[in-house]
């Protein structure tokens, strides 16, 4: 492991308030999206709808890192120029999602436990070769009656440090993302109670593992209401719940915290990021930036509806998702700035 790279890694993503898109939803996930807005859900529009995003002008302003999926770090636009090469020529990182995800939990109804360490070693290699340098794995936390158990949270988080580790030994810096998922009737208590938890046990494996903790970025939930709760929090209250979580919990050694979105509006994933960055800056000791998927991407697939005469429009609206994601990073988002 050469930890001066994964270190330089990582400051190049950030660099100058830059953030994440996540653009590395698996084929089924990506299909549903697509039917959605009525969008065939073959292999050539998922092609088309990655050019799209990886030929937007200008999103390298905002997006210093971008995360594949296998299926995207292997694909060329119609110029036949490979995707990554887009990327990196206009000075945005590749990343890859290597985890091969959420699958039912033996013995645990409605929980679940992320696959994918068979074979990792070799898969990160080739990655390594293809551009990739850093990587994702995404574990899912489900809140609900009597749940998450000890063994479901046990069994992700030993995942995610086994995944860590072998990012760290290939030199690509493993985005070690524990989501707490936002479907339920939990209030932003019990997110909050939940989140501290995973991320103690998260940190004490992580530790285990030996994993060096300036080498990796972590992508969590921001504490928050369970979607069909009916509470309904102030931007503050999510904010300070969110701050006061992770200061309890995440050690200042970890660079970067990258949230993901899970769900939330676009509006309310910036609205709450920049009170965040805004509010409590002093007490901040990691960069608080974005991963967001959904929070970038979904204006930009409603317009684009798979028709070749919406790309330009949906471009404008992938560029602007990205610009206000990368104001709240610094704190300087406003609702005005959504028109
Ligand atoms: P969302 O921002 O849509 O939650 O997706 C982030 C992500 O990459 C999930 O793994």
């Amino acid at each position: 492991m050469n930890k001066q790279n994964l270190k330089e890694t990582i400051r190049e993503i950030f660099s100058n308030g830059k953030g994440i898109l996540a653009m590395d939803e698996s084929n089924p996930t990506c299909n549903t999206r697509f039917a959605t807005v009525g969008i065939p859900q073959t292999v050539e529009m998922r092609r088309k709808y990655r050019e799209l995003i990886v030929t937007t002008p200008g999103l390298n302003k905002s997006i210093g890192g971008a995360i594949l999926s296998n299926e995207t770090i292997r694909e060329e636009t119609s110029d036949g120029e490979p995707m990554v090469n887009m990327l990196i020529s206009a000075g945005i990182i590749p990343g890859i999602k290597v985890d091969m995800g959420a699958k039912t939990f033996a013995g645990f109804q409605s929980e679940l436990v992320t696959e994918g360490l068979d074979g990792l070693r070799e898969r990160l290699a080739e990655y390594k070769t293809m551009g990739a340098r850093f990587a994702k794995w995404r574990a899912v936390i489900t809140i609900g009656h009597g749940i998450p158990s000890g063994a479901c949270i046990g069994a992700n988080v030993h995942a995610l440090a086994r995944y860590a580790a072998l990012c760290q030994e290939a030199d690509i810096v493993p985005i070690v993302e524990p989501e707490v998922l936002m479907t339920g009737n939990h209030s932003l208590q019990r997110c909050y109670d939940v989140t501290e938890k995973v991320l103690k046990v998260l940190f004490y494996q992580l530790y285990r593992f030996r994993i060096d903790l300036e080498g990796m970025i972590l992508k969590p939930n921001m504490v928050i209401a369970g979607k069909e709760s009916g509470e309904s929090n102030s931007v503050d209250e999510v904010a300070r719940a969110t701050v006061d979580c992770f200061l309890a919990s995440v050690p200042a050694a970890v660079p970067a915290i990258a949230f993901l979105s899970g769900g939330q509006s676009p509006q309310e994933a910036s609205v709450h990021l920049n009170a965040i960055n805004k509010n409590f800056k002093d007490r901040l000791p990691w960069i608080v930036a974005f991963s967001f998927a959904r929070a970038i991407q979904q204006p930009c697939l409603d317009a684009w509806k798979g028709q070749d005469s919406n790309v330009e429009k949906a471009q404008k609206l992938l560029h602007k998702r990205a610009k206000l994601s990368a104001a709240a990073r610094m704190g300087k988002y406003s609702t005005s700035m959504e028109k």
